[in-house]
């Protein structure tokens, strides 16, 4: 008689196998400790070689193919014209159906030219969240940058899927107002949690902008995750492909800003694409004396021809079910151990509660930072505070963003970090909470120094 057994789960496979090896350093707890006390507390100040699994950021960090490494050696590096920027040009045409192409050297860069050319002082610029760097170019040019979030982002519990929506109903309050001439979706919402833009809210956001005559750009830095996610989560896309699904919310709007350093899977890199010529050729006006001449934008063909292999790979099926896998799975393991998450797991990035997992610590003083350091000293994993540190007051939770960089960390990495995450979990009522005892006027979450309060 056969007895029965069970079969262990298949585990997440990563679908690409490593030819080029880059050796990480072990450092003891001590020597981190000590890492730490000299950065200040400060994470940033830490060297990447001190660092064993580094999630402070996915913007850059990424592994690049062999096709691409292939696609780098035949670079054209012209000064004009060059046959990268035919190739590329053609890569984002076939994505996106938008047939001006506007390579940048990061998606800020895009932005920036987008603004001055767009927007006029005393407007509003209305989105479901603006990134931090897209609020700042929108203010720079003397405008309000407006966010209106999906209500449901304010439960971080629910599995609600599409968080990233904007709320359509304060959508046409605020374009009646007037006064708002751009509207910028950003797919997926990176500031509130990666969650996906639904197809379906785009199309109304489409509809109301042409009505009140507004533009409608899509800040597509993750759109290839946002097309996963809607392939995953609305049974409407379940037989569409990545490419088709991102094609149909490109084709709903009049343009797009990306950084390719997220999904065209490159490690600089950005443009703008969009339909109307005489638009485009405003901004290419501006893009030479910002970014050089418009067949390469602040650019090396190398990088150019990266971003476009980099835009079909991102689509495959394959690897952004492993991608999404990944990230659901770290989400489930540190919750499992005891730290609340911020639901549904998205593309690109796991958000740690803070303020829920350390009740002890007041925002005032940091508790998202205090988890930070503590992961970092329990097991050399770099995250970053998004919280009070970073937006002062103004900031509405206390989060850890574990960030995944694409293609670099394996399943062990991630069991890793689980596991480090554990270990914190069990003394997490004894962390201490921090005090700022040196900071810059802009951005001080980059350069603040900070020590631990005595309890
Ligand atoms: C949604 C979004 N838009 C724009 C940017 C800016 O891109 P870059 O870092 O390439 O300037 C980022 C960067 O993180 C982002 O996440």
């Amino acid at each position: 008689m056969t007895l029965p057994r069970s079969l262990p789960p298949i585990p997440i496979i990563e679908p690409f196998r490593i030819r080029t090896v880059e050796p990480l350093t072990m450092t003891t707890r001590e020597e981190r400790s000590m890492l730490l006390i000299e950065a200040h507390w400060n994470l940033f100040g830490i060297h990447a070689s001190r660092v064993l699994v580094d999630l402070l950021t996915d913007s850059g960090t990424g592994a690049m193919s062999t096709e691409q490494w292939a696609a780098i050696m035949r670079a054209d590096e012209s000064y004009a014209g060059g046959e990268s920027f035919y190739r590329f040009e053609r890569a984002v045409q076939d994505v996106t159906g938008m047939p001006e192409v506007i390579p940048t050297h990061q998606g800020r860069a895009a932005e920036s030219i987008l603004c001055r050319v767009l927007v006029k002082p005393g407007e509003r610029v209305l989105g479901n969240t603006h990134f931090d760097t897209t609020r700042a170019h929108i203010e720079a040019a003397g405008a309000e940058a407006v966010d209106l979030p999906d209500p449901a982002t304010e439960d971080t519990r629910t599995e609600t899927p599409f968080k990233g929506n904007i709320d359509l109903v304060a959508l046409e309050r605020e374009l009646k107002k007037g006064n708002a001439p751009l509207v910028i979706m950003t797919a997926t919402n990176n500031a509130l949690g990666g969650h996906a833009v639904a197809p379906e809210n785009l199309q109304v956001v489409r509809e109301l902008t042409t009505k009140y005559g507004a533009l409608l750009f899509l800040d597509a830095a993750r759109f290839a995750e946002n097309a996963a996610l809607v392939r995953r989560d609305s049974p409407r896309w379940g037989d569409k492909t990545p490419a088709e699904i991102a094609r149909f919310m490109f084709d709903l709007c009049d343009g797009c800003l990306m950084s390719g350093k997220k999904d065209a899977l490159v490690n600089m890199g950005g443009f703008l694409a969009l339909r109307e010529p005489e638009l485009a050729r405003q901004l290419r006006e501006l893009g030479v004396l910002q970014e050089g001449f418009p067949t390469y934008g602040g650019l090396s063909g190398r990088d150019l021809e990266a971003m476009a292999q980099g835009l079909r790979e991102v689509l495959q099926q394959d690897y952004l079910d492993y991608r999404l896998a990944t990230v659901r799975y770290l989400a489930d393991g540190l919750e499992s151990v005891g730290f609340p998450v911020v639901r549904p797991a998205g593309g690109h990035a796991v958000f740690i509660d803070a303020r829920a997992s350390l009740p002890h610590i007041p925002p005032s003083q940091f508790p998202a930072h205090a988890l930070a350091c503590a992961l970092y000293v329990e097991g050399g994993i770099r995250t970053v505070e998004i919280g009070t540190l970073m937006f002062g007051e103004a900031a509405h939770a206390d989060l850890v963003r574990l960030a995944l960089p694409r293609r670099v960390y394996t399943q062990s990495h991630i069991d890793y970090v689980i596991a480090i995450a554990a270990r914190v979990a069990e003394r997490k009522d004894r962390l201490r909470g921090l005090k700022i005892v040196q900071e810059p006027e802009r951005l001080r979450h980059f350069s603040a120094r900070l020590a631990p309060i005595d309890s």
